[in-house]
């Protein structure tokens, strides 16, 4: 036994393959599980994926880099739960490709800022925040007004969302340009963060 030891340690290139095996067991262990349980897999129970308009305005987040400055998961820590709400589920984001979890801050967490300011109070502070919230650092994004969506794409968006499957049906993506032509880049983007965290009902302890 001592001798078998002696080879493992004196052999570099083996013992990174056994650490290798070793390490990954706990891995498995862990990681797995998560693949199989409903919790996990599953979308919460009468989750609906994103309308047309919001799907634009999620894509212009991204584009003008919000995940750069914001999370959108809440942890199941105390102070993280008074100050947004309800812990981030992982039903709320099997349909998130790709996911904005995000784990910077520079400004609050958005996981469930939907409904917690009007349209106006948006739609001002994303002009220049600092209208709104003086002491604010966030940048204006003024351009969000001037820009208007042509929904062109907004249907081969969705067909390619539904390969890894969100179930977008034939008819959404038939009706998503006349939901999208003509509006602002604004109008989207507010449509998607009014709806941040909707997918928890009341019941389930959201504030
Ligand atoms: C450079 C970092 C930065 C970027 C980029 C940024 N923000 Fe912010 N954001 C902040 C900071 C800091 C605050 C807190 C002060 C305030 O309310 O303006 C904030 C606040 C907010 C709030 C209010 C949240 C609350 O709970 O009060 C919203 C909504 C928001 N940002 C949306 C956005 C969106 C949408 C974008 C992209 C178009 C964006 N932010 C880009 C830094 C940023």
């Amino acid at each position: 036994m001592a001798k078998a030891h002696e080879i493992v340690e004196k052999n570099l290139p083996l013992l990174i393959i056994l650490t290798v095996v070793a390490v990954s067991f706990g891995g498995l262990a862990e990681i797995v599980p998560l693949m199989f349980q409903t919790q996990t897999t599953q979308p919460l129970e009468g989750m609906k994926p994103l309308g047309a308009l919001e799907l634009e305005g999620r894509d212009i987040y991204i584009r003008d880099g919000c995940h750069t400055c914001h999370s959108q998961m809440i942890r199941p820590f105390r102070s993280e739960t008074e100050r947004y709400g309800h812990y981030s589920v992982a039903g709320e984001s099997v349909w998130e490709h790709p996911f904005l979890w995000g784990s910077k801050r520079t400004g609050p967490d958005l996981a469930r800022v939907g409904g917690r300011y009007s349209d106006d109070w948006h739609r001002i502070h994303l002009i220049n925040p600092r209208d709104v919230v003086p002491e604010s650092n966030m940048p204006g994004f003024p351009w969000l007004m001037e820009n208007t969506l042509t929904g062109e794409s907004t249907a081969n968006k969705m067909a390619a969302l539904a390969t890894l499957g969100v179930p977008y049906t034939q008819q959404d993506q038939d009706g998503a340009r006349a939901l999208v032509e003509g509006k602002t880049e604004m109008e989207a983007l507010i449509a998607y963060l009014q709806q941040l965290g909707s997918a928890l009902p009341a019941s389930a302890g959201r504030k």
